[in-house]
């Protein structure tokens, strides 16, 4: 079955052909970063817009890079939330009319359940059980993952997601949008244990995050000392990034040992951060656990997770008509 997939949640407009939930034909990514780097992070109303410019030849780029024709599509898969309303709207409405017109089946998918599905488009992938952790600008989320159709919550962020507190940091000191990847190389060179900045761990046996500290806390450093030469700039990247990182995979290796898992699976765009994945997977292996991440493409937003979760939704007979709607935070059916 060739399932077209779209996502539009944030600022990425994305389209890709995937044949039965696993071979990926072809995946586009249209990125609005350009437009929202002078901002300091995404403007919603200019979000809508740019992927009202970007949906149709996003679409029609992802089927000729497939090779394949309109008529050879079974299926459509759009993300229906978490996201922007009217970022959503503008991929869901094009998948649901797509999916009309065609007559073929259309399936509403949970952003956050197709970071997980990332893992699944991968040769080494998790077993079940498995802990997984979707880390992004919006979501710092923990799962207990059980089966393809069963993720549990176990945690989240409290204030902001852990790629947020990336952006707001590198927006502190100055270094543009968004802040992950440039944090990532700045810390490459210093020491990453200089600061001892906060590693808030909230009540024991909590699963649940919290990074405002944290951020208040890099605040005051650079307001107390005065900051401003590149050389303390990237000293402060690498201490914050150690503190992130440390949380992270505290909490991560508790919840494996809680559930007993043996995997645990990241994705998201923060599980880009390869500083990340290789100390996790370090610490996991002292304690018999194996770490799995997506690869760079597949960490961020992009539609191939979207057609793999919509692919099974579609097996499932969990389908979306001409009724359903796009949902910002609490899913309504
Ligand atoms: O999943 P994503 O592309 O979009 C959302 O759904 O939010 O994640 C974007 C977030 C941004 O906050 C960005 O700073 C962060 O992922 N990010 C990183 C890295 N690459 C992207 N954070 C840390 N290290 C990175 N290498
Ligand atoms: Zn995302």
């Amino acid at each position: 079955m060739i399932v077209l997939g779209i996502e539009s949640s944030c600022d990425e407009t994305a389209a890709a052909i995937v044949q039965d939930g696993t071979t990926i034909l072809s995946s586009v990514i249209s990125s609005q970063i350009d437009v929202h780097h002078k901002y300091g992070g995404v403007v919603p109303e200019l979000a809508s817009r740019m992927h009202i410019e970007a949906i149709v030849p996003v679409v029609d780029d992802a089927i000729k890079k497939a090779n394949i024709k309109i008529k050879d599509i079974d299926a459509v898969a759009a993300t229906r939330g978490p996201g922007l309303i009217g970022a959503l709207l503008v991929g869901f409405s094009f998948a649901k009319s797509f999916a009309f017109a065609r007559q073929i089946p259309f399936a509403g998918v949970n952003h956050l359940e197709a970071h997980i599905y990332s893992l699944f488009l991968m040769k080494k992938k998790p077993a079940f059980p498995f802990i997984a952790l979707v880390v992004s600008g919006g979501h710092t989320n923990i799962y207990y993952v059980t089966s393809q159709d069963n993720f549990e919550l176990m945690g989240q962020t409290r204030d902001d997601a852990a790629g947020e507190a990336f952006d707001k940091v590198a927006k502190m000191l100055g270094l543009g949008y968004p802040g992950g990847p440039i944090i990532e190389e700045l810390s490459k060179t210093k020491d990453p244990k200089a600061i001892s900045f906060p590693r808030s761990m909230l009540e024991k046996d909590s699963f649940d995050f919290s990074f405002s500290g944290l951020k208040s806390s890099v605040a005051r450093y650079i307001h107390v000392n005065n900051i401003s030469s590149e050389d303390e700039k990237a000293q402060i990247a690498s201490s914050f990034q150690e503190a992130v990182i440390d949380v992270l995979s505290k909490k991560l290796i508790n919840a494996a040992h809680y559930k007993k898992c043996k995997s645990i699976g990241i994705a998201g765009g923060v599980s880009a951060n390869q500083t990340f994945a290789n100390k996790l997977s370090i610490r996991a292996k002292t304690k018999n656990i194996s770490v799995f991440s997506p690869s760079t493409e597949l960490c961020g937003d992009n539609a191939a997770m979207i057609a793999a979760r919509g692919f099974r939704m579609i097996q499932q007979g969990s389908l979306c008509n001409l009724d359903h709607d796009v949902f910002s935070r609490t899913k309504i059916d």
